[in-house]
């Protein structure tokens, strides 16, 4: 395992102090799992590389938004980023603070600008002319002025999965770079508009620091031009997007990664700058498991099937993306192993956790599905009609429900059959 909050004791799998084993009979499956000593880890490693320097993390909202996880981060000073005022509702009640929340995303609407500018966020992370306008009249309908940042789009290639790579032209995501000065000049003009940072985010799961570089110095080029024409940029936010390991990828340290990116900036003669991170999957990616139970196995010609009771709509990473989860027995059989696919029981082909693993399993075992912090829970559903998992926060010997699992009738309680 890439994380040794997770870790086998006589051959069982336990998160910190405590048995998945245990978990699963005292909770239930399929069941999220999270170690509070991982988050606070990883959280710790962005903060102790910048430390002394003027640079904040802004936890990405849209990795993992449980309440729990969120006041973890809360609680050591972090900052958030979110997406949609539904993001900013779960910061505030995890505790964090609206003056250190940047709100970024490619569509807000007005009553989601208007509730963040009430709740006073500290910068929008603008991605186009028509937010500009609409960001402009809904601060004046307030007797308000916007703080505001333009993520543009710095046109480098993430070297990442098509679908989670955002910073190149072909991408919907911010503003062009050949438009960016231009763009500027009109934020500029805007009488509710406040001109105060340059965003960028190139993608996810990035393993490299190379695309950082790129994209640092091609902003940076850009912060001048925009300084030339009057404007002054307080802060330069480089996004989220370092990856993590899932199988045998080697993402740089998190420490090392900050370090590169400050050292960078100040190489430039930027240092004065406050520089924004915000990270998502290095946070909390490999803080989470999945633990699922094997229901049936299904031996075949071609293939043999591992039917569990987790699915698609649990974790649909794989489904999405052909993304690898390590999966691993949560107490080891000394017996051989054989190839199974693991799939879930929804209808669907592309209803599977991971293809072609070899496992001694048996119905009844328990499985973890790993690195499934992020990107996990948050982007579950309940097709099928599926309730969705509960979720468990693990600190030392410790386990509290964080979130319980749905019940069928919650899945349609706002819904109605017709009078006649
Ligand atoms: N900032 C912005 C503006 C973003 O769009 C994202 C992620 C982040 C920060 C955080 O990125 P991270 O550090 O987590 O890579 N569902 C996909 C990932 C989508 C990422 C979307 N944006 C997956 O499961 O791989």
């Amino acid at each position: 395992m890439s994380d040794s909050a997770f870790h086998y004791v006589d051959g069982v799998l336990h998160a910190e102090g405590v048995s998945a084993a245990s978990l699963a009979q005292q909770f239930g499956t399929p069941l999220y799992v999270y170690s509070r000593d991982a988050l606070t880890r990883t959280y710790r490693a962005y903060a102790d590389a910048c430390a002394g320097r003027r640079a904040v993390v802004h936890v990405a909202v849209k990795a993992n938004s449980n309440l729990a996880v969120l006041n973890v981060f809360a609680r050591m000073g972090a900052g958030f980023d979110i997406v949609s005022s539904g993001e900013l509702a779960r910061v505030l009640a995890a505790g964090g603070k609206a003056e250190n929340t940047v709100f970024s995303g490619v569509g807000k609407s007005a009553a989601e600008m208007r509730e963040a500018l009430e709740a006073g966020v500290k910068c929008f992370n603008v991605e186009s002319i028509p937010e500009l306008h609409a960001l402009n009249e809904v601060a004046k309908s307030l007797g308000k002025r916007a703080p505001v940042s333009l993520r543009v789009n710095p046109d480098v290639d993430a070297k990442t999965h098509p679908y989670i790579s955002t910073g190149l032209k072909s991408n919907k995501f911010g503003v062009a770079f050949s438009d960016a000065r231009a763009t500027y000049r009109e934020a500029h003009a805007m009488p509710n508009l406040d001109v105060v940072g340059i965003d960028c985010h190139i993608g996810s799961q990035i393993t490299e620091i190379s695309p950082y570089l790129d994209a640092l110095d091609k902003l940076l080029d850009l912060v001048e031009q925009i300084e030339s024409d009057g404007m002054s940029i307080r802060h330069v936010d480089v996004g989220g997007g370092l990856g993590i390991t899932y199988d045998d990828e080697t993402p740089p340290d998190i420490g090392d990664f900050v370090r590169a990116l400050l050292a960078h900036i100040e190489k430039r003669g930027h240092g004065q700058r406050e520089v924004y991170f915000e990270p998502g999957r290095s946070l909390v990616g490999n803080a989470g498991v999945l633990l699922t139970r094997v229901e049936y196995l299904k031996p075949g010609e071609e293939k043999s099937f591992a039917i569990v009771d987790a699915a698609m709509n649990d974790l649909a990473r794989p489904a999405m993306y052909e993304a690898f989860h390590r999966i691993v027995p949560v107490v080891k059989r000394d017996a051989p192993a054989h190839t199974y696919d693991v799939v879930g029981p929804v209808c669907e082909s592309g209803d599977w956790l991971g293809r072609d693993r070899d496992l001694a399993v048996e119905p009844g075992d328990l499985l973890a599905i790993c690195s499934a912090g992020a990107y996990g829970f948050v982007m579950s559903s309940n097709y099928n009609t599926r309730p969705r998992a509960a979720e468990v926060m693990v600190d030392g010997e410790r386990a509290r429900l964080v979130r319980q699992r749905e019940d069928v009738r919650q899945l349609f309680a706002g819904e109605s059959i017709l009078p006649d």
